[in-house]
């Protein structure tokens, strides 16, 4: 059996937890910065890097008592090494390599895109090839999940993340931070018909994505509504974008299961990950998505879907199994493409 440390401080969680191959946690300590960042309703770079310095160690620290652990118990350090916000992936990185040197273990440097991509195999049996759709603040994009370390993208986003306009609907309706939580409870008693809102790309022939028209489609819907607008105009708005969302993640991810049938590369399973797979709504949209298809649908509990250090922990145990150690010089990257092979997006702006 090996344990793994994690570090994971890409964004604005400060999180290390510690993972065992037997798919056990031993301990996951997650502090959210997000009261810094409130004040800004988004995450502001400078001020997660530095709280990310001030906190870290002691996460560290209360993660092995938690676990009843002594770094010599570890077998592996593993942190995320991008993408991400660089100044906060320089100071997990950094960390872990001082720990790694000190202690002798071998480092592991993650790609944030892939931690989220393995921990459904944390708690489920998921076997490879399972199709994977990433959701979080950051990205949007389906992934064919051939192996450890063996992605294949079949679509992204080619402007803004889903979780990214989740958070700018909730900022325009004036619901506070962070948006995707807040969208979901507003949208809870609203109508989803009421506004004709864009189901941006369906029926198009890639499995590409496309939020920000969606995102101007509500703009314009709210400043069409009464200063200030009523409960029931934010519920239905709410519910509206979220079902518009929900039709896109449909469409894109029915094609992207049928794609994958034709080129002989069946999925075991669909498997939702990031923040966004937190969503109620959106989960259950998608286990239908999948079951009309023959499908299981897969999602790791709430908890682990959004940022924290259990993820980092288990794809270490993975690579670490597989073989694959880092070296101490190896750098942090801001962007870091799972599929390096990838056709470019064609447009601008677009997330790694
Ligand atoms: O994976 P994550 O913690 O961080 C990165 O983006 O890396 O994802 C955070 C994103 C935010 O945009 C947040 O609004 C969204 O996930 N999110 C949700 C929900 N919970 C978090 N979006 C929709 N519904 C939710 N319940």
């Amino acid at each position: 059996m090996s344990i793994v440390l994690g570090i994971e401080t890409s964004c604005d969680e400060t999180a290390a937890a510690i993972v065992t191959s037997d798919r056990e946690i031993l301990a996951n300590v997650v502090h959210s910065q997000i009261d810094a960042h409130r004040p800004y309703a988004g995450v502001v770079p400078e001020i997660a890097a530095r709280a990310h310095v001030e906190k870290l160690d002691g996460i560290i620290e209360r993660c092995l008592a938690e676990a009843g652990t002594d770094l010599r118990d570890v077998d592996a350090i593993a942190a995320t090494a991008g993408p991400g916000l660089i100044g906060g992936v320089i100071v997990g990185l950094t960390t872990a390599k001082a720990l790694a040197m000190a202690t002798g273990k071998p480092l592991i440097a993650v790609n944030h895109l892939e931690a989220p991509a393995l921990t459904v195999r944390l708690t489920a049996d998921v076997a490879f090839p399972f199709l994977l759709l990433l959701v979080s603040g950051g990205h949007c994009q389906i992934l064919l999940v051939e192996g450890v370390g063996r992605y294949r993208r079949l679509g992204s986003t080619i402007d803004d993340a889903v979780g990214e306009a989740f958070d700018k609907t909730a900022k325009l309706l004036d619901l506070g931070f962070p948006g995707g939580p807040a969208v979901e409870r507003t949208a809870a008693d609203g109508d989803p018909t009421r506004f004709d809102l864009p189901r941006p790309m369906r029926g198009r022939d890639n499995m590409d994505f496309s939020f920000s028209g969606l995102k101007t489609a509500v703009r314009q819907a709210a400043s069409g509504l009464p200063q200030p607008p009523s409960e029931q105009d934010l519920a239905d708005l709410c519910a509206g974008f979220q079902a518009a969302v929900a039709d896109v993640l449909h469409d894109r991810v029915s094609r992207a299961i049928n794609h994958c049938r034709t080129i002989g590369l069946p999925p075991t399973a669909l498997v939702i990950a990031g923040g966004v797979a937190a969503n109620r709504m959106l989960r259950g949209q998608l286990t239908t998505t999948a079951n009309a298809l023959d499908l299981p649908m897969i999602a790791p509990p709430p908890a682990l879907c959004t940022d924290n250090g259990a993820m980092v922990a288990w794809a270490g145990v993975e690579r670490f199994q597989a073989g694959h150690t880092d070296p101490l010089d190896i750098a942090a990257r801001a962007r870091w493409p799972l599929d390096p092979d990838a056709e470019p997006l064609p447009f601008a702006g677009v997330k790694a």
